[in-house]
């Protein structure tokens, strides 16, 4: 049976920190595994848009020697035809070495791997899950702000229908004293499931309205996009999506040492005057997720480097 990546639990707290390792290994000595993926090929499987996700993935591949195939829209496969999933991860096996997909419908990834005999990413299903951003996340954390454990971590935006918020506050809950303040409208409001979970677990939550009076206790603020594409009409988009600027007057009142993460795309949630701040860390988010893709592409294949 290949190992795959569905959900961000599928590692335990330990593998998490050896994957994270290796990423810093591969950040400062390219070379040594510029091989390592010789004659691999990775297959991207792309049923919806993505720049970073789908891009660090192939560069990933390209970085350890590999080679990639795949599709970018849904459009351009066999799915425009009818293909059911299971059978295009049927056909992938026997093509590529190793699968990332990204699908509109929550649970595609878990349908797909059913029938991959390859080890299957999941890049994001739906208004789910997104496991190798959250990767990302806590490699961007863990590198520029060091232990997980105590921290206040703002949410803020489309809590709903954010993906990566949702992954990410999984992930969270394996570390100590986490704290979370879920900053939305009323309207995108985490689903109940993740506040059961933190109940369930223990974790202290909020949730505000306000990231103005939420800003100043936080040691992490991860600034999200209203999902466009999840909505159900125009004019609750249109309602919602400059609900939260940040800007630098906002700043003003943050620690010193907050970091800003966001997943990209950002779109209005985050003014570009932002980005000179030295606590804006979304691009260099964007870089680790290219190495810790490399990480995780070496781990599911069983390579080791020495
Ligand atoms: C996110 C996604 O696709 O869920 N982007 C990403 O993968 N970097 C966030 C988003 O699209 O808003």
């Amino acid at each position: 049976m290949p190992r795959h990546l569905l959900n961000p639990m599928d590692f335990s707290v330990e593998e998490l920190y050896k994957l994270m390792d290796l990423a810093g290994d591969i950040e400062r000595n390219p070379d040594k595994y510029a091989h390592a993926c010789d004659r691999k090929i990775l297959a991207t499987c792309f049923y919806e848009p993505s720049t970073r996700t789908r891009l660090s993935f192939e560069a990933a591949m390209y970085r350890l020697g590999g080679h990639v195939l795949g599709f970018s829209s849904a459009n351009s496969s066999s799915a425009a035809k009818g293909e059911s999933v299971s059978d295009t991860l049927r056909m992938i096996s026997c093509y590529a070495d190793i699968c990332a997909m990204r699908h509109p419908k929550e649970g595609a990834a878990f349908v797909g791997a059913q029938k991959a005999s390859i080890p299957l990413i999941n890049a994001g299903d739906g208004g789910h899950q997104h496991p190798t951003q959250t990767l990302t996340d806590l490699l961007t954390i863990h590198s520029l702000h060091g232990a997980f454990e105590g921290l206040t971590v703002g949410l803020c935006g489309d809590l709903k229908f954010g993906r990566t918020v949702h992954s990410l506050i999984n992930a969270l809950t394996r570390y100590e004293g986490v704290k979370f303040v879920l900053i939305s409208p009323p309207e995108l409001k985490v689903p109940s499931y993740i506040t059961e979970m933190l109940e369930q677990k223990g974790y202290e939550y909020k949730e505000v309205i306000s990231l103005d009076e939420a800003i100043p206790e936080l040691d992490i603020l991860y600034m999200t996009r209203v999902q466009k594409e999840r909505f159900f009409n125009e004019e609750d988009y249109v309602r919602m999506k400059d609900f939260y600027i940040l800007d630098k007057e906002k700043m003003s009142h943050a620690k010193p040492d907050m970091l800003v993460l966001h997943p990209l795309p950002r779109v209005n949630e985050i003014s570009v005057e932002v980005d000179d701040d030295p606590r804006a860390a979304y691009f260099q988010q964007a870089q680790y997720g290219m190495y810790i893709r490399m990480a995780l592409i070496l781990t599911l294949l069983g390579i080791e480097v020495e």
